[in-house]
């Protein structure tokens, strides 16, 4: 009797199961299957394995959709991730052959186990999180979940060659609650696919551009308890030229511009303190983008800063000149005035004994001698010859330089050599380290 109910009862059974597995090619079977029609609350909470020492091993996929913001000031990194999780789950396999070849199905993400996995350097809010509401199964027990977010992370940049630099930030992925015996995370895809889809599906970069993405798993321990770790390194480098055009053309020509001042003659003062306020200007769009809590002082402020010495230099070297020149008209006028009386009496003088002799002999000459033309154009020559004599001496006076005016000379001649060597060294030494390093990392 018992033989027969056992007969009987794996008869039904069987009957039962070729009912569903030979069924009418529904999803319901599979799902009835599957034990997934009632809400079945043990699916969601445990940890799909049948032995609890088994390792659930997460494979973890990034691909980098965009970078959208990159803010220097607070030091994060917006960009545009999708991620695709997958993992085994135990108890959801079939035969595709049962069940008229369907090899995936798609459920409620609610319904499953979902691993609890988060990024550490996120300061995005939740909203910006786009969790797909379904997972998808596959036949044979693998669980694949995809998302995609909208992520700020916080990524510590390394100013110094700015605009030249190349920032790299890290992505880590980590389980919030599991330990490393429990849930490992690795990736699915090699690194190079990943950067390489990467690169090819990236559609808004800005003045980013996407060099390399490196992946490193690894187990790491806090406090005796050993945590699993998945770390993107994200390279990317800035696209320099605005940047180039904005900020350090515009200081090489106002470098320019201040070593063409030495040439002019006269009020060159103002000018130069027009040139020191373009470059005030450039400072402070400068201060609007670069953080000030950096350690290094990025070669870009020290650059601007440089700038705006030599040109405050400059103009230190100007008022000292005309301070100079000042002094030295002073002096020279305090001569000249004592000079010119002198003159002035002594023509005085002169004129007083010449002026009535002169008057008298044209008096007398006029109308008693009547000289020939030839005579006269030879007393207009010679008195054209002692006027220039004159002149001439007069302008050697006005022009012979002082003492300070030779001094100014000198100093400033002195001064644009060594300007103009100071800054041909500046500028050399800003190109080796500024195009060098960008160069290189061009190569990489
Ligand atoms: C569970 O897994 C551990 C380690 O693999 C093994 O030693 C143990 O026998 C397993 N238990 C059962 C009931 O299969």
């Amino acid at each position: 009797m018992s033989g027969l109910t056992i007969l009987a009862f794996l008869a039904v059974t069987a009957a039962g199961v070729s009912s569903s597995e030979t069924s009418d090619c529904s999803y319901l079977s599979l799902l009835t299957h599957l034990n997934l029609i009632q809400t079945n609350s043990s699916m969601s909470i445990m940890r799909p394995v049948k032995n609890w020492t088994t390792t659930t091993l997460v494979y973890l996929d990034m691909v980098l959709y965009g970078i959208l913001e990159v803010d220097e000031m607070s030091q994060t990194v917006t960009t545009h991730i999708q991620t695709q999780m997958k993992w085994r789950n135990e108890f959801l396999r079939w035969n595709s052959s049962n069940f008229c070849e369907i090899k995936t199905l798609t459920v409620p993400r609610k319904m499953l186990w979902v691993p609890d996995v988060a990024i550490q350097e996120d300061t995005s809010d939740t909203g910006s999180i786009q969790n797909s509401p379904l997972l998808t199964l596959t036949n044979d027990g693998l669980v694949i979940a995809n998302g995609r977010q909208r992520l700020t992370t916080t990524c510590q940049f390394n100013l110094y060659l700015f605009p030249f630099d190349t920032q790299r930030c890290r992505i880590t992925f980590s389980s919030m609650n599991y330990d490393a015996e429990s849930m490992k995370l690795s990736t699915f895809n090699s690194e190079a696919t990943l950067s390489l889809v990467s690169e090819q599906i990236m559609i808004t970069q800005g003045e980013w551009q996407l060099l390399n993405m490196t992946i490193i798993y690894f187990s790491f321990d806090i406090q005796n308890v050993s945590q699993s770790r998945l770390i993107y390194t994200v390279f990317i480098m800035r696209k320099p030229m605005l940047y180039v055009i904005n900020l350090i053309v515009p200081l090489l020509y106002f470098l320019i511009l201040d070593l063409a001042s030495f040439f002019i003659r006269g009020e060159k003062l103002s000018f130069k303190v027009t040139v020191l306020l373009s470059i005030s200007v450039l400072l402070l769009i400068l201060q609007d983008m670069l953080p000030s809590t950096e350690d290094k002082l990025p070669l870009m402020a020290s650059f601007c800063v440089s700038v705006f010495t030599l040109v405050g230099l400059s103009i230190l070297e100007t008022m000292l000149m005309d301070f100079l020149l000042g002094l030295d008209d002073y002096c020279g006028n305090k001569a000249q005035n004592a000079v010119n009386s002198q003159e002035v009496e002594i023509q005085l003088e002169g004129n007083s004994h010449k002026d009535p002799s002169a008057a008298e002999e044209r008096g007398q000459v006029s109308p008693v001698m009547k000289p020939s033309e030839g005579e006269l154009l030879m007393l207009i020559l010679e008195e054209v010859k002692v006027a220039r004599q004159e002149t001439g001496r007069q302008v050697k006076d006005d022009r012979k330089p002082g003492r300070y005016a030779r001094l100014a000379q000198i100093i400033d001649s002195v001064y644009f050599f060594l300007y103009f060597l100071t800054i041909a060294t500046y500028l050399m030494y800003m190109n080796v380290e500024w195009l060098g390093s960008y160069l290189s990392n061009n190569k990489e």
